[in-house]
């Protein structure tokens, strides 16, 4: 049982360093978002200034994509980023990988990733939100949602918005899981947020990290696996 005590301070100033590296750069029109560059280098995504991802969380985005593949079958995937997570998924025993991403260079990539992979995938161009209602209700075995935030309101929350759609879309016994933004426990707004959406199987792992000193968004040694169950 962890200290709560110690553990919530911890978290609430980790978020505050987050929530301030976030603002300083700044947030453009949403719709900006789509045609900006993005660069890449061997470690990291970075688009509009911001630190979208970073290679040192490979064995977070491993440990969410066996989460997400537990059930097998249909996985649906929302943000590509650096393609970490699709690739340890796509070495997971399911049937299908569907991808939405939101930016136009890191779709290119994703072309070419779905162009090789080993299971099919189907991809899709644009903000989750504009295209989510497309899929059916109870299509979907397992969810790794992983997007980042596009606006100072979503800065620790860009996954609460998705949860009803999550619980929508997934089959009976379905998974969800995704970035947490939380270090060792759920806060008392994130579980209300997934009990509201109908989900009453909140489970949860904790994985090591180690983010390098000068991360601008993280800043703990570890991170909260949520595992979701409809
Ligand atoms: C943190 S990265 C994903 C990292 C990925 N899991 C990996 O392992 O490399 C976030 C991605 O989500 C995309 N994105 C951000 N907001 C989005 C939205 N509303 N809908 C779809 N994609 C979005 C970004 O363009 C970016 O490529």
């Amino acid at each position: 049982m962890p200290n709560l005590a110690i553990s919530n301070k911890e978290d609430l100033s980790s978020k505050r360093d987050t929530v301030e590296s976030r603002i300083t750069i700044g947030f453009k029109e949403r719709e900006t978002w789509k045609d900006s560059s993005a660069i890449f280098d061997d470690h990291t995504l970075q688009i509009q200034g911001h630190p979208v991802m970073e290679d040192w969380e490979d064995n977070y985005m491993q440990q969410l994509a066996k989460v997400a593949c537990s059930q097998g079958g249909i996985i649906l995937e929302v943000g590509y980023g650096m393609g970490i997570s699709a690739s340890y998924i796509q070495k997971e025993h399911i049937d299908k990988h569907i991808i939405i991403e939101a930016n136009r260079d890191v779709y290119e990539r994703l072309l070419d990733f779905s162009r090789n992979s080993k299971v099919t995938t189907d991809t899709i161009f644009g903000f989750w939100e504009e295209c989510i209602t497309n899929i059916p209700d109870n299509s979907i075995n397992g969810i790794l949602f992983d997007t980042y935030p596009l606006s100072e309101k979503e800065i620790h929350k860009n996954h609460f918005s998705f949860f009803s759609d999550a619980y929508r879309l997934l089959v009976s016994g379905g998974v969800l899981t995704y970035y947490s933004d939380e270090i060792q426990d759920f806060s008392d707004e994130h579980t209300e947020k997934l009990r509201a959406a109908g989900f009453k199987q909140i489970d949860k792992s904790i994985c090591d990290v180690e983010p390098p000193l000068n991360c601008k968004y993280w800043n703990s040694n570890t991170l909260m696996v949520p595992v979701i169950r409809k």
